[in-house]
């Protein structure tokens, strides 16, 4: 910070974020940056002298959305001078230049891959008063500005991207057009942004990429930089999401035996249990070739699970190809889905194709989410009385009780009188719902309080 913004009073940042991971992320780093030019992030819309929405464009009315909210914050300072309003995000790449037309209230329009931007825009804006778009993919610059600058995000897990990009080009998703061509960050600057956040308390890393096993920096694979990463005593836990069948390749598959710190839970998106589905996709893998990747793991580590992506109705979707998701659904027993309607995104492939009637498509994606529920459910059920290992996270507010998550993320809540926030603890299941698992802290010790 330089002198002159030292003596002045801090302005103050909303960010209200939607989307994947990758937005949470890039939503922090904003906050790192304009600390910069003397902005501290609030809570609350109504104090905010700069207002960001980080939008997401892959279903749906999503630039509606941004109308939307640009609404309730005039509406919230109808009384007051305006904040400055920057839209972010994939929504802010695809549409640009439109946004500021249609939205005079808009102040400009910042690309994910520009956000090295951020401050040069908001003190010209301060200045000028000048209205304007940045959507050039620049993710070298973008990732060079961000190694500069300390994450100061202090959370027990926290996300830290690698990779960002996608060239697969699947027909139905905007991705490549949003987020640019595949980029990974060398293994040096990722690390040394993961000590960081070790240092600040972080206990757990997630490792982000659109195409996170697509890592690639000069030959070292996600495989590598596992290893390198696991080398780092304080760090207990590593994740990362979200992966592509198509990457699965046998280093990172041998690394889920070998690096005891990767948790057994993998998210591996499949979209459809029928070949044909996947083919008319672009997924370029079978469900063959899946079902034997996720043998293989189970090969490497008896004990791993999975979640996965499905989207359902996709256009020349018949009822047997849906029937082979619901069967797929069965085998695998993935213990969380994500399932949505296809829907179609403008300049995508498959935008052009007919689409499967709402009343059908509903009808299926309810059968599919009945499906995915019993299957969650059973799989809990097999927890009960059972002893999971959870790293707190925090206490609840106002409350005796800890929030934090088991190996294969799930919430668990428990009661105790001292402080389990950053803490392993082996907890026993007695409870359990469609969202979180309660119990006790195994074993207790004579006086009733939990073991050390
Ligand atoms: N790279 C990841 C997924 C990124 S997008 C992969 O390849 O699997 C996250 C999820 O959004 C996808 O897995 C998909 O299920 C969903 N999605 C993407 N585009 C969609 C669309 N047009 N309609 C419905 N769901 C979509
Ligand atoms: Fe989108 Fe994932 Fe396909 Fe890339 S691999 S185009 S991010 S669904
Ligand atoms: Fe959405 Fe962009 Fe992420 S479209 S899912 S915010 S990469």
């Amino acid at each position: 910070m330089d002198q002159k913004s030292k003596n002045k009073l801090p302005k103050k940042i909303f960010i209200k974020t939607m989307g994947c991971q990758m937005n949470e992320y890039d939503s922090n780093r904003i906050l790192d940056l304009t600390k910069k030019i003397n902005y501290i992030s609030t809570k609350n819309v109504k104090d905010s002298d700069c207002f960001v929405l980080n939008t997401c464009h892959i279903r749906e009315k999503a630039t509606d959305k941004v109308y939307h909210e640009v609404g309730r914050v005039k509406k919230e300072f109808r009384n007051k001078p305006k904040p400055i309003v920057l839209i972010t995000g994939c929504v802010a790449q695809a549409e640009g230049d439109v946004l500021l037309k249609k939205e005079k209230y808009i102040d400009a329009v910042i690309g994910p891959q520009s956000y090295h931007e951020v401050n040069k825009i908001i003190t010209d804006i301060e200045r000028k008063n000048s209205r304007l778009s940045s959507t050039e993919f620049d993710v070298i610059e973008k990732f060079d500005c961000l190694n500069l600058l300390k994450n100061s995000v202090s959370k027990i897990s926290s996300f830290l991207t690698i990779q960002e990009g996608c060239d697969k080009f699947c027909k139905f998703c905007v991705v490549p057009y949003t987020r640019g061509p595949e980029f990974s960050r060398s293994v040096k600057e990722i690390v040394s942004e993961a000590r960081q956040l070790i240092e600040n308390g972080s206990k757990e890393i997630i490792l982000l990429g659109q195409n996170v096993n697509a890592y690639n920096y000069n030959g070292n694979k996600l495989s590598d930089l596992l290893y390198a990463l696991s080398e780092i005593e304080e760090l207990k836990r590593i994740r990362y999401t979200t992966s592509h069948p198509k990457d699965m390749s046998k280093d990172l598959i041998e690394a889920h035996g070998k690096c005891e710190k990767l948790m057994p839970l993998l998210h591996l998106p499949i979209q459809s249990g029928s070949n044909k589905v996947l083919r008319n996709m672009n997924r370029g893998h079978s469900i063959e070739e899946y079902l034997m990747i996720v043998d293989k793991l189970k090969n490497q580590k008896p004990n791993i699970k999975f979640s996965s992506d499905f989207i359902i109705a996709y256009p020349e979707e018949t009822k047997d190809d849906f029937k082979e998701t619901l069967s797929l659904m069965n085998k695998i027993g993935f213990i969380n889905s994500y399932s949505f309607i296809y829907s179609a995104r403008p300049g995508t492939p498959a935008a052009d194709m007919k689409k499967i009637n709402e009343v059908e498509a509903k009808k299926r994606l309810k059968e599919f989410q009945n499906l995915a529920d019993f299957k969650k459910k059973e799989y809990r059920k097999t927890l009960l009385n059972s002893k999971t290992k959870v790293l707190f996270e925090n206490r609840i507010q106002n409350e005796n009780k800890y929030f934090g998550r088991d190996e294969y993320q799930n919430s668990v809540i428990t009661t105790s009188d001292k402080d389990l926030t950053g803490k392993i603890e082996t907890v026993n299941i007695t409870q359990f719902n469609n969202n979180t698992l309660f119990g006790e802290i195994f074993p207790k010790n004579k006086t009733g309080q939990h073991a050390a």
